[in-house]
């Protein structure tokens, strides 16, 4: 069994995108500029934007947390991208998921420019990766296919089985899995919370990625004898220790690990790669601004 060592692999893309930035620099560019909003105080979505700003400043970045009371309207959420969408100083800038409940995330999605979507959620960026056009890939699905390839994963031909069919992860994977590139052309079955009888296609897959939030949902008798394991989840769960929970992948790992031929810890796996593909679509986005 390998681990799929998603922290290192990260710091590595982390360090060809501050060469990068140096680089660029030097012929007199700016530096590439993420601007985050955060709606509220979440606790896994204060974790999750302190790690990409964190990211920035290693990689040379500006970055510009907005933060905004829980009890923002819809319109002047609205008025703060627009604000954005039209700010020359920011190549790209996300919405952290999820919002409180009395917004609305598809028409927040839709109101960011495409052009500035680095996590790739608007409807113009999730058509052009369908279509395998050039586009800003969602952070996580693109980290995982860039964790695979690097780890030296093959995939074409092998079947895919991905456990989840939301618009951050499980859909969009399904999609970049089963497309004409490498890693890729692999055949894909996309399961979800109407799937019968999970475990029998779960046993039936090579490659499973799963991406639930249900945490240690996917146990040993569910895995097939040498599968690639690529374990999405990332639940706090109560405990007793010092911080008051512990951190929970889908996948029970210690049972399932002795099975696999790759697998990705939690944490260390899957979560520092969806930090550097956002900061790698926010490079691509200051290059195709030439600015
Ligand atoms: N919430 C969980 N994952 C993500 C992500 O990749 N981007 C944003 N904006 N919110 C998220």
């Amino acid at each position: 069994m390998v681990l799929l060592d998603g922290k290192a692999t990260s710091k590595d893309i982390q360090a060809e995108i501050a060469a990068e930035v140096s680089s660029r620099m030097q012929r007199g560019y700016k530096r590439p500029h993420l601007a985050a909003i955060l709606v509220g105080n979440d606790g896994a979505s204060e974790t999750y934007v302190a790690s990409k700003v964190k990211a920035c400043e290693r990689c040379g970045f500006e970055s510009t947390l907005l933060r905004l009371n829980a009890n923002i309207s819809q319109d002047e959420l609205l008025e703060q991208i627009e604000q954005l969408n039209n700010d020359d100083a920011v190549d790209g800038f996300i919405v952290q998921l999820p919002l409180p409940a009395h917004l609305n995330e598809q028409l927040v999605i839709e109101a960011i420019h495409p052009d500035k979507d680095v996590d790739g959620f608007h409807p113009v960026s999730v058509g052009k990766m369908a279509l395998n056009l050039p586009t800003y890939l969602p952070a996580t699905p693109y980290g995982i296919m860039q964790l695979l390839e690097r780890s030296g994963v093959k995939t074409a031909g092998k079947h895919a089985v991905v456990v989840g069919r939301s618009h951050i992860v499980g859909s969009p994977m399904s999609i970049l899995l089963a497309r004409n590139t490498e890693p890729g052309n692999c055949t894909v079955t996309l399961t979800h919370s109407k799937t019968a009888d999970l475990a029998s296609f779960t046993r039936e897959a090579d490659i499973l990625v799963v991406a639930l939030g249900r945490p240690e949902f996917i146990t040993a008798d569910m895995v097939k004898e040498g599968a690639v394991v690529v374990d999405v989840g990332i639940t706090r769960v109560d405990d007793d220790s010092e911080k008051g929970y512990t951190l929970k992948g889908d996948v029970h790992f210690d049972s399932v690990a002795p099975k696999c031929s790759y697998i990705t810890p939690v944490p260390g796996g899957v979560g520092p790669m969806t930090i550097a593909s956002l900061l790698k679509n926010t490079l691509q986005a200051a290059r195709d601004k030439r600015s």
